[in-house]
């Protein structure tokens, strides 16, 4: 890979020890996947934040790295943490968890990266432009802004994108380059998709079908983006589908190659099957929604919903610290409070340790979580859509 002379620097050791050992995992990276030079980075979004996830190696390597002093070049957010960084407490998250949380939180801050730990960035103050090349790690944060952002991401680690951030760069290869985001399979959809659930067990199917393979979609008459951040994230869990074009509604979509593509159709008993395949519990004992990070437009439907209810058992919306403190501001935290519910802001129910704290079946509308909980969490899932889980078995 072509190196600048300021690049070899860092190499030479330069810049300092961290600069050096962070760029050279970068230059790795590249010279593994062919990368011909490095390539300035807009912004990054840092996985591995959970203290669920990391443990205590992982905090250990970032409160190193924060120890010396380096700080981050570009705009740089975090993916959800292990818990709400500022009402843990009330919502009953273990207190040594929340120790070793926090700690790593700091270690982040250190480093000059914004404490806004969401898996959409693009909602909450970071939002690409068409064909920026960013550094991101979240699968369904890499699968928005590459396909309805039309922004330029390969699905970075954790080490990879605090590298990327604190050097700038990333090596440009992957959906970096527009050869490699051309479509290899047409996805032909003849089924009524009404729910952001729709959309999720149409990205469930999809991704066990095309494994790692970009899609093209027909047939998806509309879709906000809410329902496509639902598409994706479901696609990323089971099939690590990094970007997918939709037609007449994705950027680059009237821009790729789409001849002699091998068509998959799919139709409602496809979808059905996925519901009933992705149910395999009853009864929740709770409810979460949020994933990816609930948008004020789904927190509103949730509140039009949940108002003058008692609920029986808990609810939480998960979401950012920014969409949350808008929702207070319009009353929705006000109502779902009063029903008994509660907005979690900085977390998800994958990364955090709900099967801690007592939980073993729980609902929710996303078919990524539906994909994830059974395994990260050993939770029991109710895969539904919004009105079912909330009027049906509340
Ligand atoms: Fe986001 Fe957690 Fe889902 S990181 S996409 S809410 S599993």
């Amino acid at each position: 890979m072509h190196l600048t002379k300021d690049e070899e620097k860092i190499l030479n050791s330069e810049k300092g020890e961290v600069m050096e050992r962070l760029f050279r995992l970068l230059v790795r990276l590249g010279d593994i996947y062919g990368a011909d030079r490095m390539i300035p980075v807009g912004s990054v979004q840092v996985a591995g934040v959970s203290y669920k996830s990391i443990g205590d190696p992982g905090k250990a390597f970032l409160e190193d790295i924060a120890s010396k002093g380096v700080k981050v070049k570009v705009l740089t957010y975090l993916n959800p943490a292990g818990m709400d960084l500022e009402n843990w407490e009330k919502l009953g998250f273990p207190r040594d968890f929340a120790k070793n949380q926090l700690r790593i939180i700091d270690a982040f801050k250190q480093m000059g990266i914004v404490i806004t730990s969401t898996c959409t960035p693009y909602l909450a103050g970071n939002l690409p432009r068409f064909r920026e090349h960013i550094a991101w790690s979240e699968s369904s944060a890499v699968s928005f802004s590459n396909s309805v952002i039309g922004a330029r991401t390969n699905r970075e680690g954790g080490p990879s994108a605090l590298a990327a951030a604190i050097c700038g760069v990333t090596p440009n290869y992957g959906l970096h380059l527009w050869e490699k985001r051309q479509p290899a399979v047409k996805i032909k959809v003849d089924a009524d998709l009404s729910f952001n659930s729709d959309f999720g067990a149409l990205g469930y199917y999809v991704g066990k079908q095309v494994k790692n393979k970009i899609p093209y979609f027909t047939g998806i008459k509309n879709a906000n983006t809410d329902q496509l951040k639902a598409l994706g994230a479901a696609m990323a869990a089971s099939g690590a589908v990094a970007l997918y074009h939709v037609e007449n509604l994705t950027p680059e979509a009237d821009l790729v190659e789409k001849k002699g593509l091998e068509t998959v159709s799919i139709g409602k008993k496809e979808i059905k099957d996925t519901y009933d395949k992705l149910n395999s519990g009853k009864n929740p004992d709770i409810v979460i929604f949020g994933c990816p990070h609930a948008s004020l437009r789904e927190i509103s439907m949730i509140a039009e919903r949940l108002e003058g209810k008692h609920l029986k058992k808990p609810v939480w919306v998960c979401t950012s610290r920014m969409v949350k403190e808008a929702a207070e501001r319009m009353g929705y935290n006000e109502i779902i409070a009063k029903a008994g519910g509660s907005i979690v802001a900085d977390t998800c129910m994958v990364v955090a340790p709900i099967e801690e704290m007592g939980y073993k079946t729980t609902g929710v509308n996303s078919g990524k979580a539906a994909n994830y909980l059974p395994g990260f969490c050993k939770q029991e899932v109710c895969f539904a859509n919004i009105d079912d889980l909330i009027g049906g078995q509340l």
